[in-house]
């Protein structure tokens, strides 16, 4: 429990590039990294840019895996997962453009890029650590309530109450907020090798408490959490008030 969000921000990206230097110390295979879209990684990508305009870390050798994509959303819509992760992160900092996977929520077949996609997790050995945050109602990536505990990858219906705090970025017009997402699942987040959840906010308080001191349901997809051996949640004080 950080005292505010920069404190928060500032510390997992320290401990995401320890953890990036510490894996580049043992090996030449590529660290693999899960990432998130949202306002609570924000602060944590602007601090990882800073270190890596500072030498203090290299992207080279780091394969990244975004947790989700809206469908049938314009790669260039401003709003689309891949606008905010280029605006956000990728244009600045040094990174060799075909280690970044996002999923294609454009795509022709999407069950098979939903398929390409676990594949390519795979392929690649697994994520070494997933970063995410969480909705207001305990969802993990777009895996909203009522995801099965053991989903992979897969196209994803979202809920109002998901689209209404979303349409925030779409004008305030529900309509314009897409209706379907590509997420990777539970499962998914499950079989990284360790994961680091970001939560910040008063607004996000139910959901931590339900997280952390309910029971593990699917109705609060970030509680499977509680099953993983390597998994921790990084908040502010706000996000603390249901404790
Ligand atoms: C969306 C994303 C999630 C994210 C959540 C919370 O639903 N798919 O990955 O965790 O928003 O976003 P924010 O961090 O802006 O509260």
């Amino acid at each position: 429990i950080h005292d505010n969000y920069d404190l928060l921000s500032r510390w997992v990206a320290n401990y995401i590039v320890g953890k990036i230097k510490a894996h580049q110390e043992k090996t030449s295979e590529p660290f693999v990294l899960g990432l998130p879209t949202g306002s609570s990684p924000v602060g944590t990508y602007r601090e990882l840019v800073k270190l890596n305009q500072k030498g203090r870390v290299s992207f080279q050798n780091v394969i990244t895996f975004n947790m989700d994509e809206y469908v049938a959303l314009e790669e260039s819509h401003p709003e689309s997962y891949h606008s905010f992760m280029y605006s956000n992160f990728f244009n600045h900092i040094e990174i060799p453009k075909e280690n970044i996977n996002i999923l294609d929520g454009n795509a022709e077949n999407l069950e098979a890029e939903c398929l390409r996609y676990e594949e390519k997790i795979k392929a690649v050995g697994g994520i070494d650590l997933f970063l995410g945050g969480i909705g207001n109602d305990g969802h993990i990536a777009f895996n909203e309530p009522g995801s099965s505990l053991t989903s992979r990858t897969r196209v994803k219906t979202l809920n109002t109450e998901t689209r209404m705090v979303n349409s925030r970025f779409f004008e305030n017009d529900l309509n314009k907020v897409p209706k379907l997402a590509l997420t990777v699942g539970v499962g998914t987040v499950m079989d990284a090798k360790e994961v680091v959840i970001i939560v910040s906010g008063h607004q996000k308080s139910r959901a931590l408490h339900m997280a952390v001191e309910g029971g593990v349901s699917h109705m609060w997809t970030i509680s499977a959490l509680q099953l993983h051996h390597k998994s921790m949640i990084v908040c502010d004080e706000g996000a603390t008030d249901e404790l």
